[in-house]
This record gives C-alpha cells, sequence and structure tokens, in this order.
C-alpha cells in the first residue's frame, strides 16, 4: 500500500486537496474522505481515471494513498477549512492522483492562452475526452493539465479532475448539451463530423464491458462509497447501458447555442 510521508502544500480548488509525497518516490495531489465536495469523489476519480485511460486517453495514474494519524498530528496544514471551521483530514485511506514529475522542476499550468493552445501536440484527446465526459456526464466542466518537458519542447495535455463524473455524489446522469465541455472550444477546432470522435466511440464499444468494469471498480475502497454495494453496482450497470447513447449526446452538443466544432458543418 502506498503511503504519504509529507505534505508538500495546498493545492487550489473545491475538494481541498494536498499535495504529497509518497512512500513510492512520487508525488500525488491527494484528496481526503472528509472533503467538502462528497466523499464519493474519490470513487469517482478512481473509476472515471480508470476507464478513461482504457479509451486510450492521456490521465496520469492514480492510487489509494495511505494517510497516516501521526503525519496529520504533526502537520496543522493538513485541515479541511469550512468557513472559520477547521477539521483534520481524516487519516486512513485517500485518492492521489500523481503529479507528473517533480514538483520542484516540472512546471505545469492549469490554463494556456488561446494562441498556445493550438500548440499542444495532443490537442485531438480533448475530442476523446468529451465522448468520456459524455458518457459518464461529468457535471463539471471538463479540466485539463499542461506540461512542457523542456522551455522549447511542444506542450502535451492530460486530464484530471474525474470528481464530478456520474454527478458527483449523486450517481446519476442528468444529461445536458453543454455538460462535460472544455471551456475554450478552439480545442474543438480538429472536430468535422461523426467521424472525429470514433477512435474513442469504438473502444467504448470494444473495451468496455461488464467484465471490465467489475474489475475496475474492485479497486475502490468500499468506505469511499460507505459500503452501498447496491448503488455501486446500479451505476455499473447504467454506465454500460449508456455506451449507446453517447453519439446523440455529442449531436446535442453541436446543436446547441454554443456551437462548440466550428469546422463541423
Ligand atoms: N495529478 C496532478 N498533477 C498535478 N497537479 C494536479 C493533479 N491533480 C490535480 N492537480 C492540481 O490540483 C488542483 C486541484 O485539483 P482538482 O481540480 O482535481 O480538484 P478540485 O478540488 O476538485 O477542483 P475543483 O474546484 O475544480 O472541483 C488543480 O487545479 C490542479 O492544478
Ligand atoms: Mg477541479
Amino acid at each position: 500500500m502506498l503511503r504519504a510521508l509529507e505534505e508538500i502544500r495546498r493545492m487550489r480548488g473545491g475538494a481541498q486537496a494536498h499535495l504529497m509525497r509518497c512512500s513510492d518516490g512520487h508525488y500525488y495531489v491527494v484528496k481526503f474522505q472528509n472533503n467538502p465536495q462528497h466523499r464519493r469523489v474519490l470513487a469517482n476519480e478512481m473509476l472515471g481515471t480508470k476507464l478513461a485511460a482504457r479509451l486510450g486517453l492521456p490521465t496520469v495514474p492514480v492510487a489509494v494513498v495511505e494517510v497516516g494519524e501521526e503525519l496529520i498530528r504533526l502537520t496543522p496544514d493538513l485541515a479541511i477549512e469550512l468557513g472559520r471551521a477547521r477539521i483534520p483530514c481524516a487519516a486512513g485511506l485517500h485518492f492521489g492522483s500523481r503529479y507528473p514529475g517533480d514538483p520542484r522542476r516540472l512546471t505545469l499550468h492549469d490554463f494556456l492562452p488561446d494562441e498556445l493552445l493550438l500548440q499542444v501536440e495532443n490537442m485531438h484527446d480533448f475530442a476523446g475526452m468529451l465522448v468520456f465526459d459524455k458518457w459518464t456526464c461529468n457535471t463539471n466542466g471538463r479540466q485539463a493539465l499542461f506540461i512542457r518537458e523542456t522551455p522549447r519542447a511542444a506542450y502535451r495535455t492530460v486530464m484530471i479532475d474525474q470528481g464530478f463524473c456520474f454527478n458527483a455524489g449523486e450517481w446519476n446522469f442528468p444529461d445536458a448539451p453543454l455538460r462535460g465541455l472544455y471551456a475554450r472550444n478552439r480545442v474543438y477546432l480538429g472536430v468535422t463530423g461523426m467521424e472525429s470522435f470514433a477512435p474513442w466511440l469504438e473502444r467504448m464499444e470494444k473495451r468496455i464491458g461488464e467484465r471490465m468494469l467489475d474489475e475496475v471498480s474492485s479497486e475502490i475502497p468500499p468506505e469511499w462509497y460507505e459500503d452501498d454495494h447496491d448503488a455501486l453496482y446500479r451505476l455499473l450497470e447504467l454506465l454500460e447501458r449508456r455506451r449507446d447513447r453517447v453519439p446523440d449526446l455529442l449531436l446535442d452538443a453541436k446543436k446547441s447555442y454554443r456551437n462548440p466544432f466550428p469546422n463541423w458543418t
């Protein structure tokens, strides 16, 4: 089991995650079970990220990270802030999203200006990620990181924050045309029709099935969904069944007033 050894800093965002150095020598952005969003956000991150990876989308390795009581006691910053109240982060098993490198050297960007977005070498993956976000009904806008290994290298994007897939703690699918889209239409300039989504739609048909969903979900610590195995089972069943709705959901996005795919005519 991966253990957290040291807290580095607090991260931005509603889940109040912390960057932590872990026993495998890597750094992870850790979301705690008692985060202010929802306990199930951890389950969504684990399930969502692993499913996205199975579709061939760029993600980061994710893991269950154990945070011990002593580390929390010795680190006053490991607390959840709710208004004026401060509640210590719970000890136990939490969700870790691996920082893709050494945080002292590698600079990551949460956003890029439009001109630079066009230089992202795997920009087409935003179309693939939309297949995933429509399928899982991600009720947050798509979030991505941009990485450049050296100042001369091209930017590469990796997709993070699958916490609001399956409608966060609700585990239902309130589909809507603009849900799951990235904030900038520019990332969809390469989309010229339904065939632009074909590689990921095909993988969803071929690679996702009951056995595979069971396998992936068995890696989620049951306490992340309060041992409600029936709820998890229902979620997986709905997910499997709604795969063939994705093309229609993409069409609804295309027809929306936002016109996210200007080159799809
Ligand atoms: N694997 C990672 N590597 C590097 N940075 C990361 C990673 N995961 C998350 N981050 C950083 O931590 C911040 C918070 O992460 P994330 O968006 O997943 O959490 P959140 O609290 O759910 O945010 P939100 O307010 O968007 O719901 C992000 O803005 C991002 O910069
Ligand atoms: Mg976020």
